[in-house]
C-alpha cells in the first residue's frame, strides 16, 4: 500500500521547519525530507547578522522603502508592502513566544537591536553573531517537541507530475499538477515514491556554483533545478547577491564575515590602510552589498592584491566587548591566527543569496498546482535586484506561516486512483559506478565559469562563453546522469549544471545594469 501524504517538505532551514511546525499544528500529515545526513546542515544553521523584527517606533512604511531601495524599486511592491507590515512582529510571536528563543541583550537587559547596510534605524535582532545557529537548534526542538517526522539522508530525484509520470493518457490534457517525489535514499542507494496532496520545495539557495561563496556545498540549486524540469515558472535569476566580506584565509573557506561589523562601525581598507568606501558611495561601507562588493572588486583589480581588508579595531561602537559581540567571528580568525580585535580582517567578496527563483505568489503558490516553494528558493519579488540585509531569514518564516495558511484553508485531496496510475521509479539498463574525479572536475569547471564570467561584473562577451561552456558541460553531464547509478553526488551535480545555465540565460537576457546584475558595456 502506498502511503500518501498531505504535504511533503523539502528543507529543514528556517522556512522548512517553520512551515512544517505551522501545518503540523493545523492537523495535517506532514513529512519533512533532507538530503543531508544532520537535519542542521542549512544554510539558516550559518546565518550571522540577524533577523529583521519589530522596534517600537520603527515604521512600515520605512522598512518598505529600504527594501525597495536596496532593491532598486525593481520589487514586488504588494510582497514589499505586506512583508514590512506583518511580518516583524511574527520574530516575537514564533520565536521569543512560541519557541523561547534568547536574542542578546543590552547591559540594561532591553533586546538589543543592530545595525546592517541600507536600513535607515537599528531593527536587527540577533544572538551575537551566532543568530543562525541559535534559530536552527530553536526549530529543531520544537519539531521534536511536536513529533515532526523528518527522514535524513533522503535526495530528492525529481518532482512526481501528471503530466510528467501518469500511465493514463487522459491525465496529459489536464492542468499540470504536482503529485509527490521520486527521492533517492542515499543510504540504502534505492529510488522511493513518495506520494502527496502538496509539496513545499524550502530547499535554499545556489552558492555552490560559486568559486567563491558564503554558503555551504550543500547550496546547489536543487529547488530551482527540479521546478523547472516540472515546468514551474522561474524569475529574476540573473539577480545573485554577492557579499562584499567572506574571510580570505588560506586554509578557512566559504566563511563570512558578518555585515554587521560595518554596522557596528568597521571599515574597509586597502593595504596601505587608506579608507576606500568614500570614493565609491556617500553611505561608505553602509551602502547596497553591491556597491560594496563592486567598489572592493575593483580595489583588488587596481592594487593587483587578492584581498582587501576590514578593520574594526579602533572603530568599534557597540557596548559589548568584541569578542563576545562577534564570538564566532573571534574564534574562527583566532584558529587561522587573526585576532580581530588588534588586526585588520583579510576578505573577499562571495556569492552570497539568491535574490530570484521559483516565481510564487504572495501565498507561496508556484505556477504549478499543488507545488508551493519558500525561502531563498522562491522568488515573491522582495528583493527586487537586490536583497536588503536581514531580511532572509524572516521572509523564510514569514512565507512558511503564509503557505502553511493557505494550505489549510484550502486544502484539496487528489484521489487515490489518481496516484495510482503513477508508476514507480524505473531504474535504466545500463549502470555505471561514478568516478569522483570526474564529478570534481565538473564542480570546478562550473564554479570557475559561473565566478568569471557571471559573477559580480558580467560582460556581454563573458556571458556568451559562459552559456556555451556550461552547454558543452551540461552535454556531459546529462550522459553520465543517464548511464550512472544514481547517488546524491550525481544528483547535485545535474541540479547545479541546470541552475547555472538557468542563471546566464536569464542574465544575458537582460542587458541593463541593475543591483546585483552589473554589466560593463
Ligand atoms: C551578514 O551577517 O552579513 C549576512 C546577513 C544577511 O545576509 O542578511
Amino acid at each position: 500500500m502506498r502511503n500518501i501524504y498531505d504535504i511533503i517538505i523539502i528543507g529543514t532551514g528556517i522556512a522548512g521547519l517553520s512551515a512544517a511546525i505551522f501545518l503540523k499544528e493545523a492537523g495535517l500529515n506532514v513529512l519533512v525530507l533532507t538530503k543531508e545526513d544532520k537535519i542542521e546542515e542549512t544554510n539558516t544553521n550559518f546565518a550571522q547578522g540577524g533577523i529583521i523584527a519589530w522596534k517600537e517606533g520603527d515604521d512600515p512604511d520605512k522598512l518598505a522603502e529600504d527594501i525597495m531601495k536596496a532593491g532598486c524599486y525593481y520589487n514586488n511592491k504588494r510582497a514589499v508592502e505586506i512583508f514590512s507590515k506583518e511580518a516583524p512582529e511574527l520574530v516575537f510571536e514564533f520565536f521569543i513566544n512560541k519557541l523561547e528563543m534568547e536574542f542578546t541583550k543590552t547591559n540594561e537587559g532591553k533586546l538589543n537591536y543592530t545595525e546592517e547596510a541600507a536600513h535607515s534605524s537599528r531593527r536587527i535582532l540577533h544572538y551575537q553573531d551566532h543568530t543562525g545557529d541559535k534559530i536552527q537548534s530553536a526549530l529543531i526542538s520544537y519539531a521534536n517537541k511536536i513529533g515532526l517526522k523528518i527522514l535524513r539522508s533522503h535526495t530528492t530525484v525529481d518532482i512526481i507530475t501528471n503530466n510528467h509520470h501518469s500511465s493514463d493518457c487522459q491525465e496529459l490534457y489536464k492542468l499540470r499538477e504536482v503529485m509527490g517525489l521520486y527521492v533517492l535514499d542515499n543510504l540504502k542507494a534505492e529510488i522511493e515514491s513518495f506520494f502527496s496532496h502538496y509539496v513545499i520545495l524550502a530547499t535554499g539557495g545556489i552558492g555552490n556554483l560559486y568559486q567563491h561563496t558564503t554558503n555551504q556545498p550543500f547550496a546547489t540549486g536543487d529547488g530551482l533545478s527540479m521546478a523547472h524540469r516540472a515546468g514551474a515558472d522561474i524569475i529574476n535569476a540573473e539577480f545573485v547577491q554577492f557579499h562584499p566580506t567572506s574571510l580570505f584565509h588560506k586554509d578557512i573557506k566559504r566563511f563570512l564575515i558578518s555585515e554587521s561589523l560595518r554596522g557596528e562601525g568597521a571599515k574597509l581598507i586597502d593595504h596601505n590602510g587608506r579608507q576606500f568606501m568614500s570614493d565609491y558611495s556617500d553611505l561608505k561601507e553602509l551602502a547596497p552589498r553591491d556597491v560594496v562588493s563592486r567598489a572592493i572588486y575593483e580595489e583588488m583589480r587596481r592594487s593587483g592584491k587578492e584581498y582587501m581588508l576590514l578593520d574594526i579595531t579602533s572603530y568599534y561602537k557597540g557596548d559589548i566587548p568584541i569578542r563576545d559581540r562577534f564570538s564566532k567571528i573571534y574564534e574562527t580568525c583566532k584558529k587561522g591566527g587573526i585576532d580581530i580585535t588588534r588586526q585588520p580582517i583579510p576578505i573577499v567578496p562571495a556569492a552570497h543569496y539568491f535574490c530570484g527563483g521559483i516565481k510564487v505568489d504572495i501565498h507561496g503558490r508556484t505556477s504549478l498546482k499543488n507545488l508551493y516553494a519558500i525561502g531563498e528558493t522562491s522568488c515573491t519579488g522582495l528583493h527586487g535586484a537586490n536583497r536588503l540585509a536581514s531580511s532572509s531569514l524572516l521572509e523564510g518564516l514569514f512565507w512558511a506561516k503564509k503557505a502553511a495558511e493557505d494550505i489549510s484553508t484550502n486544502f484539496e485531496k487528489i484521489t487515490k486512483e489518481r496516484f495510482d496510475t503513477v508508476p514507480d521509479w524505473l531504474t535504466p539498463r545500463y549502470t555505471e559506478e561514478f568516478d569522483p574525479i570526474l564529478l570534481e572536475q565538473d564542480w570546478r569547471a562550473i564554479q570557475l565559469t559561473m565566478w568569471n564570467y557571471a559573477g559580480i561584473i558580467r560582460t556581454i562577451k563573458r556571458l556568451d562563453r559562459a552559456k556555451s561552456d556550461l552547454e558543452y558541460f551540461a552535454h556531459r553531464i546529462f550522459k553520465f546522469y543517464k548511464e550512472a547509478v544514481l547517488t546524491r553526488q550525481i544528483i547535485e551535480l545535474r541540479n547545479g549544471i541546470i541552475s547555472a545555465g538557468i542563471i546566464v540565460n536569464a542574465a544575458s537576457h537582460n542587458s541593463r545594469s541593475i543591483g546585483c546584475h552589473y554589466i560593463k558595456k
